[in-house]
């Protein structure tokens, strides 16, 4: 087996900086302004050509940090650059115009039924968004691509007529898969891709999405909930928790030296079949609640339901600082300065 060592060529497509979404809730008149605290002073890098890993309990920010990474949404604040091109910065009130980086930055729903009109062919969906970006010069050629880019993605490419309903969900993420790829994008945020799908048929389409990525150099962010789905197919992986990056490390790094107390409890629950080390693991499992991203909690977020927690915890929060070589951590245990 090749060992997945792309991260280490070390050549950034995307640099976030002190990133933040908040989405603001309606409050009544005089009363104090509430906001979701969905996304909280997240910074880290992705290297071409890498698939970085995106984990986390669900509510923590995934989604909202991978659309805001390529601006569906709006940043709150922070700083993005991309292929060296800064696209927002709230300190410059830079928010360059998104038009020339749709198409190098695309994105992959959960929900693939959900995220395909069922009026449209699947030949007029992938054709649509051919059109959008002016990728076809007449009909003849643009029927042509769609039968290519469903040949890419190994359905039939005699199907273009075919409506969403008449595929199984495993070819509706193929067909989702193919409008992504339409553009020729370089960067594709992959929100949990393959968790709607059949177990049976998850590995087919991550296997594809892997060969994919080789064919065509395409750079991942992989979102999941499951660091089970994520281990084998991520260079690296960012484990998040209530809106903030608690570790990053190289995938084979984190799940076999996680340092955040977080990271441990989420690998605890991971099955494993060696009962000795679930009995260790299982000592470092979670209690408590998640606490509500209106009013996290002071100091480090997960300082409520840390076994580890203490005074400076709960009031100072820790930032993500590299502990080790490519190995990050936000957890005061290991910022001993
Ligand atoms: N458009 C929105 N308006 C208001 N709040 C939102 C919006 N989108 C997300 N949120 C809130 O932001 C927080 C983060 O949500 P997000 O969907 O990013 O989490 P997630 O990690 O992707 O969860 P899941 O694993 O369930 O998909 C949640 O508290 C959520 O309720
Ligand atoms: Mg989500």
């Amino acid at each position: 087996m090749v060992e997945k060592n792309k991260a280490n060529d070390r050549q950034v497509l995307i640099k976030v900086e002190h990133l933040v979404k908040h989405f603001p809730i309606k409050s009544g008149f005089l009363q104090p302004k509430k906001a979701v605290h969905a996304v909280e002073n997240v910074s880290f890098e992705i290297f071409k050509g890498e698939t970085l890993g995106l984990v986390g309990e669900s509510g923590c920010g995934k989604t909202t940090l991978g659309r805001t990474v390529i601006r569906l949404y709006e940043p709150t604040s922070g700083r993005i650059t991309y292929d060296g091109e800064v696209i927002f910065d709230s300190e410059t009130k830079t928010a360059v115009p998104m038009k020339p980086y749709r198409e190098k930055m695309q994105m992959i729903f959960q929900d693939p039924s959900a995220s395909l009109d069922p009026r449209m062919t699947v030949g007029e969906i992938i054709g649509e968004a051919l059109d959008i970006h002016h990728k076809t010069k007449n009909k003849e050629e643009r029927k042509e691509k769609v039968k290519e880019l469903l040949g890419i993605v190994g359905l039939n490419t005699e199907h273009a007529n075919r409506f969403p309903h008449e595929f199984s969900g495993g070819q509706q993420q193929r067909v989702g898969i193919a409008r992504a790829l339409a553009v020729n994008p370089e960067f594709i945020v992959c929100d949990e891709p393959i968790s709607a799908l059949d177990v049976s048929i998850q590995a087919q389409v991550i296997n594809m999405m892997e060969d994919l990525q080789d064919k065509l150099g395409l750079t991942y962010l992989f979102i999941a909930h499951d660091i089970s789905v994520v281990r084998h197919i991520s260079d690296r992986i960012g484990v998040m928790y209530l809106g903030g990056m608690v570790e990053l490390a190289e995938s084979y790094e984190l799940c076999s030296k996680p340092l955040h107390p977080y990271t441990q409890s989420l690998l605890a629950a991971v099955p494993i079949p060696d009962p000795e080390l679930t009995r260790s693991r299982s000592r470092m499992a979670m209690t408590g609640e998640i606490p509500s991203p209106i009013n996290p909690p002071s100091g480090c977020r997960f300082h409520t339901r840390c076994q580890h927690c203490s005074e400076i915890c709960k009031m100072e929060s820790p930032e993500l600082r590299e502990v080790e070589k490519g190995h990050f951590v936000a957890c005061h245990l290991f910022h001993k300065d």
